[in-house]
């Protein structure tokens, strides 16, 4: 359990609140940094001593059950990521739980005037929630949240093409939001695709994630409305008996070539430079541009592969994530060595081998997804799959050339349908006093 604690306490960009080494001021309680007014709401039974104890009052049935394992439990809750800082939250966090994505429409009549309201708005409740405070904008808390803490709930706000046109700021348009180009084995719902605003929320807790859904589906108000939603998941924080990268509904470990945060080059690749190069709308500065497809798994035609046949698809092992030419997750793999009977270990077709950055003029990205179960589909199989997030300083440099490649000969392509997508401009963080895309708002 220590290992597991240690793991989430460690995450980058995670701040986990310690007992008796945050300040006491008076809007939080003491030793937790969770709201007093949240504590005090909730812990009830646990009153004061769980303010006391420094742990998240709520926790205070599993304190009683097994007090060693309590401290651990309620990491999770009590885990805080800034809303403030160079680039959004909720980019280069480590994976969450609990997921929502929204992209919203502007309504008719609403133009730029209306959209800086909503964005003001909007981060305001995002740094509140993401604070582990009350949603106080657009009427009364809901109280879903009441009695959890952050959570490491993160709020990222994007936008997509046509909010240009429509507030009226054409010219900041970046050119890297040119819509994407069509690939061959597309399937793709305009529905469910686009949108002016994109909204991701993140969090380990799953009441927590839906907490801010609906403060900030709320604060729409008139001004915009919900043109799609997807909701997603991943491995709860813990769970696992040692740290291991996420599985996907496929069974396999997914994430394992990630850029690092610790990488030198990981800014480079993943975040548009202060100032952007030329051509680049100085708004964007910090920002990051976010692919996103449902990916629907056919996994009725999947789990029928023999193990074998299904990690020469991948081209790494499932039970560990280690290349199919040996070692662990972390080793390299040989993309040269043959078998005994003189075919490639990695077959040519093989996932990793033809995603790899190598394999397409240095195109990197941080992959950050969520799985999704929304039933069974009116075929009969399950409507399940990836919500595929990548993040790149640049989609023609990321996920477009990597996404051609695979659409030409990946032996994953047999088992997956990309059935919605969008593209959205995630400009960078917003600095104390400002809210998020005010450098363009008021540019
Ligand atoms: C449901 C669809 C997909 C599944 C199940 C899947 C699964 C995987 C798995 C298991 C790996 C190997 C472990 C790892 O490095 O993470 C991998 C690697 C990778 N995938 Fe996917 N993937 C999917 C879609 C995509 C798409 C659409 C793209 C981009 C267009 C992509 C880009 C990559 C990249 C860049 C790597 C790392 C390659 C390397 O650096 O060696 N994947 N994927």
């Amino acid at each position: 359990m220590s290992k597991t604690r240690q793991e989430h306490d460690d995450r980058p960009g995670v701040r986990t609140t310690r007992p008796a080494e945050e300040g006491t001021d008076s809007a939080r309680a003491p030793s937790t940094g969770i709201s007093r007014r949240r504590l005090l709401g909730t812990a009830g039974v646990a009153g004061a001593t769980g303010l006391a104890l420094g742990t998240a009052g709520g926790a205070a049935g599993y304190a009683a059950a097994r007090p060693e394992e309590a401290t651990a439990l309620t990491t999770v809750g009590t885990n805080a990521v800034p809303f403030h800082g160079t680039h959004q939250p909720g980019i280069s966090t480590p994976a969450h739980a609990r997921g929502h994505l929204i992209a919203f429409d502007l309504a008719p009549g609403a133009r730029r005037k209306e959209a800086a309201a909503l964005l003001r708005r909007w981060s305001a409740t995002a740094r509140a929630l993401m604070a582990g405070e009350p949603a106080t904008g657009g009427g009364h808390d809901t109280g879903v949240a009441l009695d959890a803490g952050p959570s490491s709930l993160t709020v990222t706000f994007g936008f997509g093409r046509t909010f240009f046109d429509r507030t009226g700021l054409g010219e900041q348009r970046p050119a890297a939001l040119d819509p994407l180009p069509p690939f061959s084995s597309d399937h793709l719902d305009p529905g469910r695709s686009d949108g002016d605003l994109w909204v991701q929320i993140g969090s380990d807790d799953a009441l927590v994630a839906f907490h801010a859904l609906r403060a900030l589906q709320k604060e729409a108000g008139t001004t915009a409305r919900v043109r799609w939603q997807m909701n997603g998941f991943n491995r709860s924080p813990g769970a696992a008996a040692h740290p291991i990268t996420s599985r996907n509904l496929m069974g396999q470990i997914d994430g394992t070539k990630n850029p690092k945060p610790s990488e030198p080059d990981f800014a480079r690749k993943i975040f548009v430079p202060t100032p952007p190069a030329a051509g680049t709308p100085a708004w964007m500065a910090g920002g990051s541009y976010a692919v996103v497809r449902r990916i629907r798994m056919l996994l009725d035609d999947w789990e029928k592969l023999s193990l074998h046949k299904q990690e020469l698809v991948i081209g790494r092992r499932k039970s560990d994530g280690a290349p199919l030419t040996g070692g662990t997750e972390t080793t390299e793999p040989d993309l040269d060595k043959r078998g005994p009977d003189g075919n490639l270990v990695i077959p040519s077709n093989a996932h990793a081998r033809i995603s790899a950055p190598e394999a397409n003029a240095g195109a990197a990205m941080l992959r950050r997804p969520f799985s999704f179960h929304d039933g069974i589909g009116a075929d009969g199989t399950p409507d399940a799959g990836l919500l595929f997030i990548c993040w790149q300083a640049d989609p023609l440099r990321g996920f477009v050339p990597v996404q051609r490649k695979l659409d030409r000969g990946d032996a994953l392509s047999a088992f997956i349908r990309h059935e919605a997508s969008g593209l959205f401009a995630v400009p960078g963080g917003a600095a104390e006093g400002e809210y998020v895309g005010q450098r363009l708002l008021e540019s």
